[in-house]
């Protein structure tokens, strides 16, 4: 779009001047050859004692790769330009994959929200991730995946683009129960309207601004509250509360992403009303007056499960402690999550 404003034209002249001036010493290394360019990627990772992406898939290559210089994708992919891509997560707990499949559903139903269809069947896209997996023989971790309407060109439509694309990389990385409880603000970033927050698609750019705005106030991240003024979710995660009587609530999902650690969540927590520890377990709409008034707080997600929330906006959450329920709900999940290979919950890359 064209810049209105004289002035301002002006000042970025005077600053393009000023850079080249600056620069102008500057010499910019053209590489003589791809093995050149490999080499110097090597000798970058090299350095690196443990690889923290042991395995890479990408459908533009045709297979896994295993070497971390080669794990790129394609700068004109409309996934890198326009951010027409998807994308999920699944944990890797003690060699297994936990909920492969209500993460893959929800991959397919971003992608068919975000016109975008994969280049292989459902089959395919799951075979592809346990044997990459497998492949990266990593025990504990984070599988994440991408639909992308593809490389071909740098349009906004995505039509001339030979084929979707399909990457999928593992993440070397810890995972354990939560059991310290952090503080929390409310979002000021506008929240992501319906459409956009039920896919899982890659334009995460206002939940980065709420995870910065809360890192900024010395938080652990925010919530986003809704334009009806009922509490939404967090930059990556979900909430649950637990009433002063017992109730455990999770906001519903019609305007927020569905959790699958949030849904599994509502499938456990019964067990604790059958033990006569929660009175209900439901899914509702709160206002912030409400849910400040709550007993006990917390966020849910694939990697935490349960992290216990006990400060909001520098007030505590109920006594300001890490509250009993919601370690029980985090044990339910974590027990779920280290079940081993019996449960249906659990997809088996490879024999460990
Ligand atoms: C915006 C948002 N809400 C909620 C969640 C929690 O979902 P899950 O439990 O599937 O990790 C995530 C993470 O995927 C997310 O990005």
């Amino acid at each position: 779009m064209a810049n209105c404003n004289p002035s301002s034209d002006k000042k970025s002249d005077e600053m393009a001047t000023l850079e080249v001036e600056s620069g102008s010493d500057f010499i910019v290394h053209v590489f003589s050859s791809s093995s050149e360019l490999l080499g110097k990627l090597h000798e970058k990772w090299s350095s690196v004692k443990k690889k923290p992406y042991p395995a890479m898939y990408s459908s533009i290559f045709g297979g896994i790769i295993l070497d971390p210089a080669m794990m790129v994708i394609p700068i004109d992919d409309h996934m890198v330009h326009r951010g027409h891509g998807v994308f999920d997560t699944a944990v890797i707990l003690d060699g297994y994959l936990y909920e492969l499949d209500a993460h893959l559903d929800r991959f397919l139903r971003s992608a068919a929200k975000a016109r975008i269809s994969s280049p292989f069947p459902r089959s395919t896209l799951r075979s592809i991730l346990v044997q990459l997996t497998a492949a990266s023989q990593c025990k504990e971790g984070t599988l994440r995946y991408w639909l992308s309407a593809g490389p071909g060109n740098f349009l906004l439509s995505p039509a001339a683009c030979p084929t979707s694309a399909f990457y999928a990389v593992v993440i070397d990385d810890t995972i354990s129960q939560c059991k310290n409880g952090v503080k929390v603000i409310t979002s000021t970033i506008p929240m992501k309207s319906t459409l956009f927050a039920t896919m899982k698609n890659v334009n995460y750019l206002p939940n980065v601004l709420a995870i910065m705005e809360a890192e900024d106030k010395g938080s652990f991240a925010s919530i986003w509250v809704d334009e009806e003024g009922f509490i939404a979710e967090g930059p990556n995660v979900n909430v649950a509360l637990i009433t002063k009587d017992k109730e455990l609530i999770l906001p519903s999902f019609d305007k927020i992403l569905s959790g699958c650690t949030a849904k599994r969540l509502l499938e456990l927590a019964p067990k604790l009303v059958e033990q006569g520890c929660l009175k209900s377990v439901k899914t509702a709409n709160l206002t912030v007056e409400e849910a400040k008034g709550v007993a006990e707080m917390m966020y849910v997600g694939s990697t935490l499960p349960i992290l216990p929330i006990i400060m909001w906006d520098e007030q505590p959450v109920g006594d300001g402690k890490v509250g009993d329920l919601t370690m029980a709900l985090s044990d339910l999940l974590w027990h779920d999550m280290v079940a081993g290979p019996d449960t249906q919950r659990l997809c088996v890359p490879y024999n460990n």
